[in-house]
């Protein structure tokens, strides 16, 4: 059975025990309620790593004040056992005082300037602070060789890889594609809480974002793209939080200067829930 931890002495005792023995260690850091996209979180981890941690932590100093923190699903049975099935070795399942001795409040904060200030930044203020804190701290705790991220949280990727460039993590990280339901709906621990009438509505921003994708091969305007895209879902019952075109490291692409490849991304409402997805590609 999979070996769970919640005790900062014992999980270094473990890692350091497995690094001895030269076996290289993957991570994967989640937030619990795990469904089938962590797991292939943790199945890619196993093809990078002899051994595998994965983290539950519901972290709260990335939550704002009106999101989902006290509602957010926990589910730390089902979360065990399906970190076992994935094939993963240890379960670090910190305490809040574990993660912050001093409080939420007293704790060292980490800020990743610029890539933050866009996007999911822009309308979830200080979310970023909180993700790149917390993941700072179990980079520490851990002391991987490798840790996972899914696209899915394309920003959030695009945060990590610069917190680790700066702060010199000696840890290399690795994307992992986004899983999806059958009807393109990025899997998502928020899907459950769309209502029956609402989730095959999701689907649509899947579709939208390969919308916005053809208009602009079709050789339309990134601004008039980003405009009908949210019009579109607007329409279709969603409250937009952005609908936008990006370069891969999330600038404004320059026609000319920034090659071919760009990123889609939106987040908007639906009902309650407020979902966001990503599509790459090429022009
Ligand atoms: P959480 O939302 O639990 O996601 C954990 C990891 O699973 C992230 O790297 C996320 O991108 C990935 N993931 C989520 N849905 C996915 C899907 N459908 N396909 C593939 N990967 C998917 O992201 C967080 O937690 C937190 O911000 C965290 C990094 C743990 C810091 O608290």
């Amino acid at each position: 059975m999979i070996e769970i931890v919640s005790d900062l002495a014992a999980l270094r005792a473990r890692v350091q025990a497995w690094t001895r023995e030269g076996l290289r260690v993957g991570f994967v850091p989640t937030m619990g309620n795990l469904h089938a996209g962590h797991h292939s979180l943790i199945e890619l981890a196993r093809r990078h790593a002899d051994r595998v941690v994965a983290s539950v932590f519901v972290n709260p100093t990335q939550f704002g004040p009106n999101e989902d923190f006290a509602r957010y699903p926990r589910t730390p049975e089902a979360d065990a056992a399906g970190l076992h099935s994935a094939g993963c070795d240890l379960l670090w399942l910190p305490t809040v005082e574990t993660m912050y001795p001093f409080g939420v409040d007293g704790t060292v904060q980490i800020r990743v300037p610029r890539v933050t200030e866009t996007l999911e930044g822009a309308h979830r203020p200080g979310h970023f602070d909180g993700v790149a804190t917390v993941v700072a701290r179990l980079f520490h705790q851990v002391r991987p060789d490798v840790a996972v991220f899914g696209r899915k949280d394309y920003q959030q990727l695009a945060v990590i890889r610069y917190l680790v460039r700066d702060l010199a993590f000696p840890i290399e990280i690795v994307a992992a594609p986004t899983l999806r339901e059958s009807d393109g709906l990025a899997m998502s621990s928020r899907n459950q809480y769309l209502s029956e009438s609402e989730r095959p509505q999701a689907a649509r921003i899947q579709q939208c974002l390969q919308w916005m994708r053809e208009a602009l091969r079709a050789g339309e305007a990134r601004e008039a793209v980003e405009a009908q895209a949210a019009a579109r879902l607007t329409e279709a019952g969603f409250a937009i939080d952005y609908a936008a075109v990006r370069a891969p490291d999330l600038s404004l692409p320059e026609a000319g200067a920034d090659g071919a490849a760009r990123v889609a991304l939106i987040a908007a409402k639906l009902g309650r829930t407020r979902l966001i997805d990503n599509l790459e590609f090429e022009l």
